[in-house]
């Protein structure tokens, strides 16, 4: 019996919910939230699905009962609040370390062998957050940002091609944020082909810089952060986890030494089984990549020290 836990039921909570039930991930999946009633509403609409989708997994809700999510193998945790327009991930920090850092250690008492994925912003934050106050062996923190932030970069290659996203590989490293993320367009192909090498210089920074503010975009149009994609990425980081699927995949982990950094959480590929993140693929980054890099951590650094001025560290 395989089980997840989804803290948070708003937008993305609800979504990666919705996705990991349709797909199975799980034999079992609570959805938890502090409002009375929202995630046993929306667990049940959800269930309400099951012989339309043609599902067999199961899911429930729990305003606050911590008890419910017991035994779960991965806990997915959205908890916070999501930004507004103009607003940067950064700015949610203050909010969201106190309600990251709760959740997690209340998760823990219940599912002490948990791998713990982490969305709510700012997510290399609240990941080195959730890490040190939990104390978890580092495999079993991860944020989710570079599997969305990639599949992000990988539609709009697609879009400027002209091509099926599923036939391109593409990744984005660093940070997720507007300024701090860095999609590696040397490494981007289209079956092996590099992208570099069929389309236009100009095309290829404009993809750059649609996937750098491609939260920010949704953010203007929707009033609120996205919900869809960032949902999915939580629940296909999960599925790898659940069916020991080894994938590749961004994900910000615990660095040490690794890409040139120390002490930090921070986007870079790894694979992805039932033990967490398990490796950290080494990209053999040109000087330029390293420099961009270097530049993303020291900015994560520096929301990371924020932590300390709040107390919450
Ligand atoms: C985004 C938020 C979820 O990038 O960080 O849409």
């Amino acid at each position: 019996m395989s089980k997840v836990t989804v803290v948070g039921a708003g937008n993305v909570g609800a979504t990666c919910a919705n996705v990991m039930l349709f797909n199975e991930v799980a034999d079992e999946i609570v959805l938890l939230d502090i409002k009375e009633g929202l995630s046993e509403g929306k667990a049940l609409d959800m269930m309400q699905t099951a012989t339309l989708l043609g599902f067999d997994s199961t899911i429930k809700g729990a305003t606050n009962d911590y008890a419910a999510t017991a035994n779960s193998d991965v806990v997915v945790i959205t908890s916070g609040i999501p930004r507004k327009p103009g607003m940067t991930r950064e700015e949610l920090i203050g909010v969201n370390a106190g309600i990251v850092k709760g959740v997690a250690e209340n998760v823990l008492k219940y599912s002490p062998n948990a791998i713990i994925i982490i969305v709510s912003n700012p997510m290399d934050t609240m990941t080195y957050l959730t890490l040190k106050v939990t104390g978890l062996p580092k495999n079993r923190v991860i944020g989710m940002g570079g599997a969305l932030d990639s599949s992000r970069f990988k539609c709009y290659l697609s879009q400027a091609l002209g091509a099926n996203p599923n036939e391109l590989e593409g990744l984005v490293i660093g940070g997720h944020g507007d300024t701090t993320m860095i999609p590696l367009t040397r490494f981007a192909n289209y079956k092996g082909v590099p992208v570099e090498s069929i389309l236009p210089a100009d095309k290829m920074e404009k993809v750059v810089a649609d996937t750098m503010v491609g939260g920010a975009t949704l953010t203007g149009l929707l009033g609120t952060s996205a919900w869809y994609a960032p949902g999915a990425a939580a629940a296909y980081l999960t599925e790898s986890i659940i069916k020991n699927q080894k994938k590749v995949i961004p994900c910000c982990v615990a660095l040490e030494g690794e890409y040139g950094q120390n002490d930090i959480c921070i986007g870079v590929p790894v694979v992805i089984g039932k033990n967490g993140w398990e490796k950290i693929i080494d990209y053999k980054l040109n000087e330029k990549e390293q420099e961009l890099f270097a530049k993303s951590a020291d900015a994560v650094r520096k929301t990371n020290d924020v932590l300390k001025e709040i107390n919450a560290l």
